[in-house]
């Protein structure tokens, strides 16, 4: 038999938050309790979530911060050029964007957020509207997309920014995650194929053959916990002839992060 489900303090929380009563989750089986709220918390800011989106980690956070540093340290005075593959909920490009609304030195030329699920592209949508109403939402694109199959991405632009979140499981271990993340989270947020690296290495030579990266602009990628230099080396090496390489561990003391330059 099942052991019966023990909520976090966390959960309980979240619950007491919005009004829920404990039972309401004890009766959904491994339900994520954001799923049940609609709600969720990440940086600054109350994030809508549903089934058709992932929701967003606590690691997915630094990624934010080193965009932010990044462009701190490197882009003042210059136009920020932002596109984001694989939005979800819209959580990177949603606390992103709040930064950048807090930071009159920094100017924005292009905003572009991309799914390829069009109901996770609303949900962004809405995100935005709702969090940002009345600021400088005209600049933002939001586009479905395999990732940057879609032309209206990249024609007549090109981006000193490019963060992306991608499914990055390998297809083999997808059945071994929590039953809270499997049958719950979408599969298409989830399966990275074979290594867990096929979609990211696509969506890179993308970037390639599309020439999407200025020469002082940078990629940043979460990934999984071995896809380190190595592994692209000994996998994908071609990878290695057009960007150099960083690793970036989370603040559990996994390597998480990757940014990538052009050589
Ligand atoms: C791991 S989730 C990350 C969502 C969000 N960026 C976050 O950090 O919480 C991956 C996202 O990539 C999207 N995705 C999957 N395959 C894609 C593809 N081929 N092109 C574009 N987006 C894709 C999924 O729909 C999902 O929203």
């Amino acid at each position: 038999m099942n052991k019966p489900r023990e909520l976090s303090a966390y959960e309980k929380k979240q619950l007491f938050k919005y009004g829920l009563a404990e039972a309401d989750l004890l009766t959904r089986g491994e339900l994520p309790v954001e799923y049940l709220t609609g709600f969720v918390n990440f940086k600054d800011l109350e994030i809508k979530v549903n089934k058709n989106v992932l929701i967003p980690r606590v690691e997915t956070e630094e990624l934010v911060d080193l965009l932010s540093d990044f462009v701190s340290n490197n882009l003042l005075g210059k136009k920020i050029s932002y596109l984001e593959i694989g939005t979800g909920s819209g959580a990177i490009s949603l606390a992103f964007f709040d930064f950048l609304e807090n930071n009159q030195y920094l100017k924005l030329e292009n905003f572009v957020v991309t799914d390829i699920s069009k109901l996770a592209l609303n949900l962004a949508k809405e995100n935005f509207h709702i969090l940002f109403e009345g600021s400088h939402l005209k600049k933002i694109d939001f586009l479905e997309s395999d990732l940057l199959s879609n032309p209206e991405i990249f024609i007549s632009r090109k981006f000193n920014l490019i963060v992306a979140n991608l499914p990055y499981i390998p297809s083999f271990n997808v059945k071994k995650l929590d039953l809270s993340v499997r049958d719950y989270e979408p599969i298409l947020a989830l399966d990275g194929g074979k290594t867990g690296f096929e979609l990211i290495d696509k969506m890179l030579s993308q970037v390639v053959e599309h020439n999407l990266l200025t020469n002082d602009g940078k990629i940043f990628l979460e990934v999984y916990e071995n896809h380190t230099s190595k592994f692209i080396e000994d996998n994908f090496p071609s990878i290695n002839d057009f960007f150099s390489i960083k690793e970036i561990s989370d603040q559990f003391n996994n390597q998480r992060f990757l940014v990538l330059q052009k050589r």
